[in-house]
């Protein structure tokens, strides 16, 4: 059984997230990037990151370097943009087949995770869904009590259940 997590990060909470859960899961490991940077102002950034997210826009991306394949167990990460994921997210769920595949998604918030995983679950028809992992970062930019805990059960419900 092979793993993989792929994920999109702008300020590296979610890349945090990914980077522990492929070490946890001795899984591979890709970012998603746009092929159009966003822009460096953080307000013309949340500007745009808003209008997309709000329309469903699919901003090209980079193809993945890694033949998925060659995997059955895929885990996938987004910040919350806007109630739902990144846009560069809805992009990579469009834009390669994970039927048949085992997916787990994960998101990352500020405390409004609104509808990040039933949003990507409808994108992923076909895929045999893991439950969704959700992990709040606080004012202190590091994980919540509560999302620590969550992790830690999610990691070993995922553990016991998959035998990754
Ligand atoms: C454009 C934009 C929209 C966001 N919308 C939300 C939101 O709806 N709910 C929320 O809790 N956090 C929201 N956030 C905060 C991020 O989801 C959160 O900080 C996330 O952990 C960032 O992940 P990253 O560091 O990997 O990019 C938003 C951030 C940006 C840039």
């Amino acid at each position: 059984m092979k793993t993989i997590v792929l994920y999109y990060s702008a300020g590296g909470a979610t890349e945090a997230a990914a980077k522990a859960l492929a070490s946890e899961f001795s899984a591979d490991i890709e970012r998603i990037d746009t092929l159009t940077p966003y822009p460096e102002d953080e307000e013309a950034m949340i500007a745009l990151g808003q209008k997309e997210a709000e329309t469903g826009a699919t901003p090209a991306i980079k193809p993945l370097a890694h033949d998925l394949s060659g995997y059955d167990t895929v885990i996938i990460g987004t910040p919350t943009w806007w109630y739902t994921m990144a846009p560069a997210v809805l992009t990579l769920l469009k834009s390669y087949d994970f039927k048949g595949k085992t997916v787990l998604p994960f998101q990352t918030h500020v405390g409004q995770p609104g509808h990040v995983i039933p949003d990507m679950r409808k994108e992923l028809k076909g895929s045999m869904l893991f439950s969704g992992l959700s992990l709040e970062y606080g004012k202190d930019k590091k994980l919540t009590p509560r999302s620590e805990s969550e992790y830690k059960e999610w990691t070993a419900a995922v553990r016991k259940e998959l035998k990754i």
